[in-house]
């Protein structure tokens, strides 16, 4: 039997009513399986741990997660409560960085059964390698000055290292799909960074002679992700711009309550964690009208991160074949809930068995 070990944090906000869902559906799947089972810990890190505990986990957090195969979360953040920055960098931001989480990748595409933004006859495919350790997300910086000439600055950091290991990466996988890549750059707008970044493209390009590359301006290519999403294979993007990117990606495929994501220790010193695009939708919140997908197919690609792409592949296919039926959340053009939506899956799953 194999035993794949989850620290299971549904967070806050709809992380709460879609994780109980999501680990159900796993189960499931794994009984599909036979041979196969997952042991979830769940872990109560959230805001409201926060208000009661002065810390989004204690201390020792980290080692406890580290005792486990992966993470699977939910999602993070009530503003109401906890200020943002206080939450997600003392939950989220903080494994991604403490289990050098490097890398974020992110997977759009045409689903059968959901609208998407703009009409492809032929379906669209593609996946945003983020960067996940630095770029624009730096600590470095500070309040200069206060007072009328008060002046803040925000520090953006960019080392070879993690900038060739997201191209690499980003170029190994396009060698498995269509065979291009494009990068996200700005180097007509930003003088330091992204001349770099456009250097080490071509630099670490030129070990993959076959692959097609491009390049696009953020801007420009934020808007043909809306207009032309069948053209990308693999994007590869700075920490900030995938951010932006794959909330753009996930609206194109119907609703950003859809898109998955993979934060992957690529060294295999520490767990990965798979939590969706999404955040906690505090606009929704208590209506059980989440879409439970983006957390369902994160959960795929969990399966495919340990060898059971057979399994993952059938999963997103049951998936699929219930948004084909009607059967789907408000957000992408249905009227059932959370709960519906994931038992019929589940209930799928079980007929396979
Ligand atoms: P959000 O992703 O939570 O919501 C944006 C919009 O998408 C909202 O209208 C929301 O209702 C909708 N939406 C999101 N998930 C959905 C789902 N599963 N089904 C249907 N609709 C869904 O982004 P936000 O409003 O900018 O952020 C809310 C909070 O979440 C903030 O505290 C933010 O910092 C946090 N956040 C956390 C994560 C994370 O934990 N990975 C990601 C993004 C935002
Ligand atoms: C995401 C989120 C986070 C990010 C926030 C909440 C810090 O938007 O996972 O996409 O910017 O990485
Ligand atoms: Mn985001």
């Amino acid at each position: 039997m194999k035993q794949i070990k989850l620290a299971v944090i549904p967070g806050d906000g709809v992380g709460v009513e879609i994780m109980p869902y999501a680990t159900k559906v796993l189960d499931a799947v794994a009984d599909l399986h036979g041979g196969l089972k997952f042991e979830h810990e769940w872990y109560p890190y959230s805001c409201e741990y926060y208000l009661e505990h002065g810390e989004m986990m204690p201390r020792d957090g980290l080692d406890q997660l580290s005792q486990h195969d992966a993470v699977f979360l939910g999602a993070v953040g009530n503003p109401k409560l906890v200020a943002d920055h206080i939450s997600l960098w003392g939950l989220l931001i903080n494994i991604r960085r403490g289990f050098k989480q490097t890398l974020n990748i992110r997977h759009a595409k045409q689903l059968r059964g959901i609208q998407p933004m703009v009409t492809n006859p032929g379906g669209f495919d593609l996946i945003v390698v983020r960067e996940n350790s630095e770029g624009e997300y730096s600590e470095v910086g500070g309040r200069i000055h206060s007072g009328e000439d008060e002046v803040v600055v925000q520090n953006a950091v960019f080392t070879r290292k993690a900038t060739e290991r997201a191209m690499r990466y980003a170029f190994d996988l396009a060698k498995t799909r269509k065979g291009h890549v494009t990068s996200a750059t700005k180097s007509n707008g930003i003088v330091f960074s992204m001349p770099f970044w456009d250097e080490v493209f071509e630099q670490v390009g030129q070990d993959y002679q076959d692959i097609e590359k491009r390049t696009a301006h953020i801007d420009a290519l934020s808007a043909f992700l809306v207009s032309k999403p069948a053209e990308f294979d693999v994007i590869v993007a700075s920490n900030l711009f995938g951010d932006i990117l794959t909330d753009i990606s996930a609206a194109v495929m119907g609703s950003i309550g859809i898109g998955p994501a993979a934060n992957l220790n690529v060294d295999g010193t520490h767990p990965s964690m798979f939590e969706p695009v999404h955040g906690s939708a505090p606009d929704i919140v208590g209506r059980g009208i989440a879409n439970p997908i983006g957390q369902i197919w994160t959960g795929k690609m969990m399966l495919d991160h340990f060898g059971e792409s057979e399994l993952a592949d059938q999963l997103l296919t049951i998936v699929e074949d219930v948004t084909e039926s009607g059967m789907k959340t408000p957000d992408v053009g249905g009227n059932a809930t959370t709960g519906e939506v994931s038992e019929e899956i589940i209930s799928r799953i079980k007929q396979l068995t």
